[in-house]
């Protein structure tokens, strides 16, 4: 159990008390790496807390297990696989395996986006993906959409055909480009919304048009042949790369359409950088391990089961949608890798909006709610408009609110009131960008993927296979018929076939 290894949390006077000791707390306890800050101060630790967790990380074997990854060790055991998306953004002459063929792919398809920009053939891209597939290029589409593009984009991820018959209403099939991007080529949502998109563009065009107007992103190339999608309009990727972490593979294309090469190409440089400080920053100075034991700490000694981000940047608004499923679909999981049952808390709750709005809508319980939430704070200092006070304004809400969580209002400063007392010593890192541009993207993103990868590895998690998403795959099956037929399920719960009778009625 990770109490016994590390000192209980009473040994951490409160916030207020740790600031008023050393007038320095923010020169020890803040770090810089790809021109990132990562404030740490507000955390509850002290320095014997941090010696504590750094010990542990070499406990662990973080550095043994980093060694491997980057090596393309099999530690994807479940599925027998290296996990190697770092080798998609590394350098040609990178000592990562596979860099060359990646390099090769790479050029393919960001030739291919460049054509795209470069003809006028084209105004809407339909980007038809579901999970890692989508979230990750779309986050980064929104993020950098102070950019100007040429073009329309529309992701389609839900089955939900409200989304695609909306879509579809404000596109033109003689100048759509539809992409399907997916690693199996097999997933339900994505096929089926492949397949109306397809029938839509055909319907109109004939079924000539498909060799033009349609781009297949996969790992499976004879599923995508026998959907119709010739070898030279689709781009693969290896199964070594996890569908969560994928977003640096030729699933990017709708971001190098949008923006261009370069553009994608500092994205990777971004991360690159990041991996590298990851691979050689000793651990006190290792930003993505020290946001992994940061977040064990809260979650295993100081008991918290949620881990907030507050983007204050509206760009971002996708940000915390994409960090959820690479955190929670990486270790929201309690057999370990050798198949035991874990003795530790795993993979926290993440959730989060855009600040300031997150003020006027959750805020309250964060602040004055039973349970402590820890946050990450991420903001960029300079912004890409000419609206300085805004920014001020946004930037002091951002500061105003970790003051507030951190150091509370006593009843004295509240005046009596109760009500207005805010017991504080609620943890939070600052984390401040120079501006939202590519490279820091990148840099960002690839932090909270190997901090994830340092959490796992402390939990004793395979954070690289999904199993728990395959049950309601394999329910909905039957249901699906049922329904699609008009009738009920005889060999199943009342709940699920009374609802079933509601339905088809
Ligand atoms: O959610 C399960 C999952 O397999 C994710 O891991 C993956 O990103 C998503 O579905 C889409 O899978 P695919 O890219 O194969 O369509």
């Amino acid at each position: 159990m990770l109490t016994n290894s590390l000192p209980p949390a009473s040994s951490v006077p409160h916030l207020r008390d740790v600031f008023a000791q050393n007038p320095k707390r923010f020169d020890e306890f803040s770090r810089n790496a790809c021109g990132i800050t990562f404030d740490f101060s507000k955390q509850r630790v002290t320095t014997e807390i941090f010696d504590a967790l750094l010990k542990l990380a070499d406990d662990k074997n973080i550095k043994g297990w980093r060694t491997r990854m980057f090596a393309g060790e099999r530690i994807n055991t479940s599925e027998d696989r290296a996990v190697l998306h770092v080798a998609l953004r590394a350098a040609k002459n990178s000592d990562i395996p596979y860099v060359n063929d990646v390099h090769a792919t790479k050029e393919r398809f960001l030739d291919f986006a460049q054509n795209v920009r470069s003809s006028s053939k084209f105004t809407d891209i339909l980007c038809i993906g579901i999970g890692g597939s989508d979230l990750g290029p779309r986050m980064v589409v929104k993020a950098l959409s102070h950019l100007e593009t040429p073009f329309n984009l529309h992701f389609i991820s839900n089955v939900d055909a409200s989304a695609l018959t909306s879509a579809l209403k404000k596109c033109d099939p003689a100048t759509t480009l539809i992409i399907i991007a997916s690693k199996t080529f097999t997933t339900i949502e994505t096929m089926m919304n492949a397949r109306t998109a397809v029938a839509w563009l055909t319907n109109a065009l004939g079924t000539n048009a498909i060799a033009d107007h349609c781009v297949a992103l996969s790992t499976n190339e004879k599923a995508v042949n026998d959907f119709g999608i010739k070898p030279n309009h689709m781009f693969a990727f290896a199964d070594w790369v996890g569908g969560r972490y994928s977003l640096w593979s030729c699933i990017g294309l709708p971001i190098a359409i949008s923006y261009g090469a370069d553009v994608f190409e500092d994205l990777l440089r971004g991360a690159r950088d990041m991996d590298d400080h990851f691979r050689t920053a000793p651990h006190d100075q290792n930003i993505p391990v020290l946001m992994g034991l940061l977040g064990v700490w809260n979650r295993n000694i100081l008991g918290c089961p949620t881990h907030m981000i507050l983007p204050y940047d509206d760009r971002l608004s996708l940000f915390v949608k994409h960090i959820q499923q690479v955190d929670m679909e990486s270790n929201g999981k309690v057999v370990m890798r050798d198949g035991g049952v874990v003795h530790d808390k795993t993979g926290p709750q993440i959730f989060g909006e855009p600040g300031t709005d997150s003020q006027h809508s959750f805020m309250q319980l964060v602040h004055q709610g039973s349970d402590i939430i820890p946050v990450d704070f991420i903001a960029c200092a300079k912004p890409d408009h000419n609206f300085s006070d805004h920014h001020a304004e946004l930037l002091s809400n951002m500061l105003a609110q970790a003051r507030a969580l951190a150091f509370g209002q006593t009843l004295d400063e509240a005046g009596g009131d109760e009500s207005r007392v805010f017991n504080g010593n609620r943890p939070s890192t600052v984390i401040l960008l120079p501006r939202l541009d590519a490279y820091s993207l990148g840099a960002l993103i690839a932090a909270y993927e190997h901090k994830v990868f340092t959490q796992g590895i402390i939990w004793g998690l395979n954070s690289f296979d999904q199993p728990g998403v395959e049950l309601g795959k394999i329910l909905a099956k039957p249901i699906s018929h049922a329904l699609r037929a008009g009738s009920v399920l005889s060999d199943t719960d009342s709940s699920t076939s009374g609802l079933m009778k509601l339905i088809s009625s």
